[in-house]
Parts: structure tokens; C-alpha cells; sequence
């Protein structure tokens, strides 16, 4: 399963660095707009920073300017995935992208007719917000299982990317349940690494350690 870290905040992306099995880092317009830099400098600089894809989302409203948008955005980073939200205009752009072999991406989804049409456009990747579906009580994660039946019987490759997760839990079922990828913020990511039981036990491990009469330094 891929994983990407939900985020443009530096010291965040570069934590992110530390782990190389990190797949990427994905944006989004609110999350672009905590940073001090101008838009294009703020995705250089993740680019600069990760090895990995970079994910940037149009701001623009119409096919043909989001088209021109997401061209121009996928000379920023050397593996973008130019995002479009899931709307008629976006759609377009998106199929438009992928004939000139741009990676695109559907955000914002939420039905699953959305699903079937962003599947036979070919997108690379659609995002169903599972946490704000749950947020609803719209069951995010039935939501994605039917998704994933949809995009199986057509026959498509595009993938899914589980975003808005709230919790490791999710995480672990997506990845048990053979989801292509998943997005999620900084303090579920850092969450995912704990468990009280480690500390705990190597606590024990230490103390039993410094009682050890011939241990060497
Ligand atoms: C994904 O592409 C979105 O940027 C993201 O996962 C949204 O998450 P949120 O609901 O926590 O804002």
C-alpha cells in the first residue's frame, strides 16, 4: 500500500524524509495556504525535500484553465500527481491530463456515480474522504468497498487513495484490506508508531539492563 503524509509544513515533510518507504506527500489548497511561501515555492521545496511523488491541486475553476494549471504544475515537482476536484469541469480537465500522461487525481469524492465515471476517464487515483463521510455518518469505509467492486468490474486501473483518515485503526484496515494508498495528517501518522506496551517493555528492558552486574559499556 502506498502511504503519504497529508501535510506542507517543513519540519512535518521532513520527518517524513527520515522514513524512504514514505511514498510521497499530498496537498491541499487549505493545507497550502498555513505556509508563508508562494504556492509554487512551497511544493519546490517539498520536492526538494522527499523522494517521492508530490501532490498538488488546482485552484483554478474551468476545464481549459485547469488543464493549462495542472500542466504548468506538473513542471514543479519531478513525480507530481496534479489533483482536480470532482466536478464536470475537473473531469475533463482530468481526461485531458491523461492524455498527455500527466498522473491526475480526483478529489473530493463522494458518490459512487462519481466513482464509475472517474474510473472509465482513467484517472490515476480518486480520493473518497472517509473520515468526513464518517464525520456524516456515510460510512466511509462501505463507501470504498463498493468503490473498489465498481472500479474492478470496469475493468480499470485507477487506484484508490483512502484521504481524511482520523486514526491509525483505519490505516490498518485499509492495508489489510489491500487498498492501493493512503493519506493521512502528521498526528495520525506519528500515532501510528506507538503503542504504551513498547514503552513499557522497554522500560523493563533498560532497568533489567543498568542492573546488569557484567554489562560493558
Ligand atoms: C486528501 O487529499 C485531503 O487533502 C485530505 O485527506 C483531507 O483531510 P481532512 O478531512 O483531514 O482535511
Amino acid at each position: 500500500m502506498e502511504i503519504y503524509l497529508d501535510t506542507a509544513n517543513d519540519e512535518e515533510v521532513k520527518f517524513a524524509a527520515r522514513y524512504g518507504f514514505l511514498d510521497g506527500i499530498t496537498t491541499n489548497p487549505s493545507i497550502i495556504s498555513r505556509e508563508k511561501e508562494e504556492f509554487q515555492q512551497v511544493i519546490q521545496r517539498i520536492d526538494r525535500t522527499i523522494d517521492g511523488k508530490v501532490w498538488c491541486q488546482v485552484t483554478e475553476e474551468n476545464a481549459e484553465t485547469m488543464y493549462k494549471q495542472g500542466l504548468e504544475m506538473n513542471q514543479w515537482a519531478k513525480n507530481a500527481v496534479i489533483k482536480l476536484p470532482m466536478n464536470e469541469n475537473g473531469l475533463e480537465a482530468a481526461y485531458r491530463l491523461r492524455q498527455e500522461h500527466v498522473e491526475v487525481n480526483m478529489t473530493l469524492i463522494y458518490s459512487l456515480s462519481q466513482v464509475v465515471l472517474a474510473a472509465k476517464a482513467g484517472v490515476t487515483y480518486i480520493s473518497p474522504y472517509i473520515g468526513r463521510m464518517d464525520d456524516h455518518v456515510l460510512d466511509g469505509q462501505l463507501f470504498i468497498r463498493k468503490a473498489k467492486e465498481i472500479i474492478h468490474a470496469c475493468h480499470s486501473d485507477t487506484k484508490i487513495i483512502g484521504a481524511s483518515i482520523r486514526s491509525p485503526q483505519v490505516v490498518v484496515e485499509l492495508a489489510r484490506d489491500g487498498y492501493d494508498a493512503v493519506t493521512m495528517a502528521f498526528p495520525v501518522y506519528k500515532k501510528m508508531f506507538h503503542s504504551s506496551l513498547t514503552v513499557e517493555g522497554l522500560e523493563q528492558f533498560h532497568n533489567d539492563w543498568a542492573s546488569y552486574e557484567h554489562r560493558s559499556l
